[in-house]
């Protein structure tokens, strides 16, 4: 089985990860913590979300992130700062903000998306496809993503056909990329497999991206099995940070350094410069009180302090 030669990783921490921290983390505190992340070589970075703050007040300040971000001087290559925006008047205020690139969130389990964006299935569609022709008028790039791909935490498992329907509604709009969210983090090899196997019948591969969070301790086989299935990009989060407000007990997505690892050990290109990654994991871990959730950056880091 070849492996592909180059991944892409999307790094999610300062949206997935930070909407879940109980605290507020400040803005400036954000800023610095993608400066880092871009200095590390990541392509791209999700920012922030242009969600309602009643009902994520973590990222109240979407605004205020992706403004300071534009305002510093330009890296070659400017990494991407992807936000998402649930609707028209999220994608209005993130263009207002200098957004060159947006995200639409469906789901694949009804509750999953009445709890997490207020309405159905259906609706949700309706109102992404608005999103994505406002921003192909500003030709903007759209990312999307499928939750609850594998297991929902309200209905269980999910059958992967449901996935896949939802993956190639987001495809035809004209999204560039579907990420397939295991929300829960309850896929095994197994089950992640079946779900990409009817996610590629429908969205060609190169298209599909890996979105594991790591609940279960499977998130790391998950992201191997997709790579033998010729999946090439994949979300990750610095620390492990994350969750999601609508799925409890969720915990974060797969940590950034544990896939660099991963990646080095297989020769797999990622761009990725894992001492600076570290720098970038300590400066959040260290703010948020707590050792990195990454067992990978916990050993670098207590061999870099034996030294
Ligand atoms: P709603 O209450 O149904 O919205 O929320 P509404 O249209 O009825 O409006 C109610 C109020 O919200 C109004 O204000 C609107 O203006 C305002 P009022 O008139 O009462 O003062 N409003 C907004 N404000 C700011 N930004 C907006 C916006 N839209 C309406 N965009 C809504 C619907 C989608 C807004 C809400 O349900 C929401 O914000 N949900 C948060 C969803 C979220 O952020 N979830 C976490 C991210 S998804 C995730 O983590 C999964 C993922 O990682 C993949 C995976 O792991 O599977 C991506
Ligand atoms: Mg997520």
């Amino acid at each position: 089985m070849t492996l592909p030669a180059r991944v892409k990783l999307v790094e999610v921490g300062p949206r997935d990860g930070l909407q879940n921290e109980q605290a507020i983390v400040p803005t400036a505190i954000k800023v610095e913590l993608i400066e880092r992340l871009a200095e590390a070589g990541l392509s791209a970075i999700e920012a922030t979300s242009f969600v309602s703050p009643q009902w994520v007040p973590q990222m109240a300040d979407n605004a205020e992130v992706l403004r300071a971000l534009l305002a510093k001087p330009q890296r070659r290559p400017q990494p991407s700062y992807p936000v998402l925006t649930p609707n028209l008047k999220g994608f209005d205020a993130a263009v207002e903000a200098g957004a060159q690139e947006v995200a639409i969130f469906a789901a694949a389990s009804e509750t999953f998306s009445r709890k997490n964006i207020n309405c159905s299935i259906a609706e949700s569609l309706k109102r992404f496809a608005a999103v994505v022709d406002a921003a192909s008028a500003l030709e903007l790039k759209v990312r999307g993503y499928v939750s609850c791909v594998v297991a929902c935490p309200y209905e269980g498992a999910i059958d992967p056909a449901k996935g896949a329907w939802v993956a190639k509604r987001l495809l035809d709009m004209g999204c560039y990329e579907i990420s397939l969210g295991d929300t829960i983090g309850a896929g095994t090899p197994a089950s992640v497999k079946r779900m990409i196997e009817a996610c590629a019948a429908v969205v060609p591969i190169e298209k599909l991206a890996g979105h594991y969070h790591d609940t279960y301790g499977m998130a790391i086989a998950n992201i191997y099995a997709s790579l033998e299935l010729g999946m090439a990009v994949f979300d990750s989060s610095i620390a492990g940070l994350g969750g999601c407000p609508y799925a409890a007990g969720a915990s974060g997505n797969v940590a950034s350094e544990d896939v660099v690892y991963l990646l080095q050990g297989l020769g797999i290109e990622c761009g990725v410069d894992m001492e600076k990654l570290l720098v970038a994991s300590q400066f959040i871990a260290h703010f948020l009180g707590r050792q990195p959730a990454s067992k990978v950056a916990r050993a670098l880091l207590a061999r870099q302090s034996a030294r």
